[in-house]
């Protein structure tokens, strides 16, 4: 028997989207205000479903407080407060739009998780700007 189970997070991060095979005029054209040469920030908020069996043991899909402590390690810890462009490997070529860093959130998570779990993420930019991987 499958159930999904949700857990919340948070973090605060700056970024800049540009691609730089573009001129300052394309750039400005596609991303506006966004390709801003000094950053700009977000309140992102993210949910994460994680989809599994309930284990007959514990009558649990996963412990509460280990999907907490995967989230905090995996992503909280790694993006709060950083400059997503400058201080995060995997955006160092990869543009650190909602939609790339909702896929980024999916794989470390789906990694942590491992193969008994499907994981699916919801991405808050902002309340009214959201992503969601996969579809
Ligand atoms: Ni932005």
């Amino acid at each position: 028997m499958k159930v999904a189970i949700f857990r919340t997070g948070h973090f605060n991060a700056a970024h800049r989207l540009y691609n730089d095979e573009w001129s300052a005029e394309k750039n400005n054209e596609v991303f506006g205000i966004c390709t801003s040469p000094n950053f700009h920030g977000h309140n992102y908020e993210m949910e994460i479903k994680v989809v599994g069996e309930v284990d007959p043991t514990t009558g649990m899909v996963i412990n509460l407080k280990t999907l907490k402590d995967i989230l905090k390690e995996e992503i909280e810890d790694r993006f709060d407060h950083k400059n997503l462009n400058l201080d995060v490997p995997e955006f160092k070529d990869l543009n650190p739009t909602a939609e790339n860093l909702c896929i980024v959130i999916w794989q470390l998570m789906s990694n942590r998780l491992g193969k008994e779990y499907e994981v699916f993420v919801r991405l808050y930019e902002t309340p009214r700007n959201f992503v969601e991987y996969p579809v």
